[in-house]
């Protein structure tokens, strides 16, 4: 059985439809909930589901064993990024070769790495009048939104589109694909 953990930052709308895909599934357990950001919607989302979460601070993350001690005490064995947006330090990536994967709300290589994240992707989108965007699901390596792609996914992007109207059409695609797409990986794993 893997024991996944799920690193968010944010309102944790990816994290619940991963929680919920996997709730009934005897291979995979969604074991905790790792956050570095208090009060984050994803905390609310882990408690209602009887997850534990793991408020986790940038010094040991940074400057100290990344968590990974913790992380293996607990079992974990994949680590999924749902809207987590600190840069994984080499040590976890090393800890967990091709055990990391990442969406982000682009069509990678376009629009990624620092500073890269939410609405400032969705408005330099719109700004370069794009026809389309969509989403990528990547492994983690140490650069930025670079990993190997696993999975994307397109929409159309319409004149009237704003940055708050195309993270709607983003969002669905993601609700749609993450899921299924982790287990996949998790299957070949
Ligand atoms: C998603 O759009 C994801 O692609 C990006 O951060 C957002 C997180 O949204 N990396 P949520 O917290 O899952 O609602």
């Amino acid at each position: 059985m893997h024991r996944v953990a799920i690193f968010a930052s944010g309102a944790g709308s990816n994290a619940k439809k991963i929680i919920e895909y996997f709730s009934h599934n005897e291979q995979v357990k969604i074991s905790l909930v790792v956050c570095n950001k208090p009060g984050a919607g994803v905390l609310a989302i882990a408690e209602q589901a009887g997850i534990p979460s793991l408020l986790i601070e940038k010094d040991p993350f940074f400057r100290g064993d990344a968590y990974t001690g913790e992380l293996k005490k607990r079992g974990i064995d994949f680590i999924v990024l749902a809207g987590f947006l600190w840069k994984i330090p080499d040590l976890l990536i090393k800890a967990y070769p091709n055990k990391i994967v990442n969406i982000h709300p682009a069509l990678l290589p376009k629009y990624g790495g620092k500073g890269m994240y939410g609405s400032f992707v969705h408005a330099a989108v719109i700004s370069n009048k794009d026809e389309e965007s969509g989403i990528t699901i990547h492994f983690v390596d140490e650069q930025y939104d670079h990993g190997d792609v696993i999975f994307q996914a397109r929409c159309k992007v319409d004149p009237s589109d704003t940055p708050d109207s195309l993270a709607q059409k983003i969002h669905q695609l993601e609700h749609q694909h993450f899921p299924r797409v982790i287990g996949e990986v998790l299957q070949s794993n």
